[in-house]
């Protein structure tokens, strides 16, 4: 197998977890180049992949000019610059694997698939929940016809508190104006996503939505409560403080100090403490100047008829992602958290009118080098199977081109504008 070389745009968070996939099998993968136009990012990507300075670039610009050689480009930039960093890598001819979600609108999202279509390119997208071996086993099943056809599918993400207030409640996905994505952009695409690939004998037809930011908004605010939450009375019983969330227990050290304009490992207590008394970080949750939803449900209809219920709700006790797939001879049940699920299948055999249950547990899998989360195993399992594809191997069922992100896209703004509007949309409008 050849090593692959890349390049990685956009050095944050995301894409240095790709990219370290260059130290755990350092002979399938080597970091070439870097464009990150912030200075400490760029520098610490640097020494990180051990580049020279004619390989680090501050913008695309630089790198595309210089006609840098690789066999493929990880966009890991934020949300509202994917679509214009994409299309400038594709007019260029390089492979790319694109952080979710592609983009916010239908129209970008068609010219990126026209892009890599003309130009014959490899895009894949980094949903990574399909590349979990949780989700992997589910869709083998499915596609072995154990279940038979699908009748209905509920899924529900449960995002836990701490996540959801550093992304959503007091960080950089708090307004959709601001992030360029809605929740169900940002965080559930990877759902829709799921639902459309292990429903993808059909098509998404019809899409209707709720939600609303009810509960992290002024009015809940208790009597009494600060703008900041340094010197709030009710800090001590508040189950959102900063000071207990983002400075005591430090629940994502990653995204919550990235501001700071220093080495997050170079950063103390104290300046923490300082720095919390004037960010957003530190705001009030109830009074945090967010927009994004608290909680949404999406009901999608699909040609075939098999229909499916979503429930997404953020800042709740225990975080997971449920699944209960029903089918017409048997069906899934089970929380990706739980690293197993179960199947059922019905059994009329020798005059029984029964049926017969199987735990599957794929907790000796699942493969997690990242500091932070993994996704179950996804994280590790996208470039493990990436560098494969690329080296020629078709043989993955996760792994495909933008076209089959499409759908779960399309259902995301669907559903956005059900929410918004309380119409039922048809995909195909
Ligand atoms: N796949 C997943 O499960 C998953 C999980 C979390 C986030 N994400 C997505 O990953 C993306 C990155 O999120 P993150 O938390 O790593 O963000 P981040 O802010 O840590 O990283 C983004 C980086 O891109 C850089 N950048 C900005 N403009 C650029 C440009 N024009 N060219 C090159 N670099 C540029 C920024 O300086 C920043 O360092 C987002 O789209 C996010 O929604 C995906």
């Amino acid at each position: 197998m050849k090593k692959m070389k890349a390049a990685l745009v956009g050095a944050g968070n995301r894409g240095c977890v790709y990219a370290d996939y260059c130290f755990d099998e350092p002979n399938e993968l080597e970091i070439v180049a870097v464009v990150e136009p912030n200075e400490i990012r760029r520098e610490e990507a640097k020494k990180r992949y051990g580049l020279p300075e004619t390989a680090c670039f501050e913008n695309l610009d630089g790198f595309l000019r210089e006609k840098i050689v690789c066999d493929f480009v990880i966009n890991a930039t934020m949300d509202e610059q994917h679509y214009e960093t994409a299309k400038a890598i594709m007019e260029a001819g390089y492979d790319m694997l694109l952080e979710k979600p592609i983009t916010a609108n239908k129209d970008e999202l068609l010219d990126l698939q026209r892009i890599a279509k003309e130009r014959n390119l490899k895009v894949n997208v980094c949903h990574v929940l399909r590349y979990t071996p949780y989700y992997k086993r589910i869709k083998e099943i499915i596609n072995s016809g154990k279940i038979g056809k699908i009748l209905t599918i509920e899924m529900n993400e449960h995002v836990g508190i701490a996540h959801f207030l550093d992304s959503f409640v007091r960080g950089k996905w708090n307004s959709e104006a601001r992030c360029g994505s809605s929740f169900l952009l940002q965080k559930s695409c990877h759902d829709m996503d799921l639902l459309c690939w292990l429903n993808n004998e059909t098509t998404p037809a019809r899409v209707f939505s709720f939600g609303k930011r009810a509960w992290f908004i002024k009015e809940n605010a208790p009597e009494g409560a600060t703008e900041y939450c340094h010197d709030c009375p009710h800090n001590a019983t508040c189950l959102y403080s900063a000071q207990k969330v983002h400075l005591e227990l430090d629940a994502m050290p990653f995204q919550t100090w990235m501001e700071m304009g220093k080495p997050i490992d170079e950063i103390t207590k104290e300046e923490k403490a300082e720095w919390l008394k004037t960010s957003h970080y530190g705001l009030c949750a109830y009074n945090s100047g967010g927009d994004i939803v608290d909680r949404q449900t999406v009901n999608v209809e699909f040609a075939n008829g098999s229909t499916c219920v979503f429930t997404m709700v953020g800042g709740i006790c225990r975080a997971g992602r449920y699944l209960h797939v029903c089918g017409t001879k048997g069906e899934i049940e089970g929380n990706i958290e739980d690293e197993k699920f179960v199947l059922r299948i019905f059994d009329r055999s020798e005059g029984k009118f029964d049926y017969d249950e199987e735990v599957i547990d794929v907790s000796n899998e699942i493969r997690d080098t990242t500091d932070y989360g993994g996704h179950g195993g996804g994280d590790y399992a996208i470039m493990y199977e990436l560098v494969r594809y690329l080296n020629g191997d078709n043989s993955s069922i996760s792994i495909t081109g933008i076209d089959d992100s499409i759908n779960g896209h399309l259902v995301v703004y669907a559903a956005d504008k059900s929410r918004k509007t309380g119409v039922v949309y048809n995909i195909g409008d």
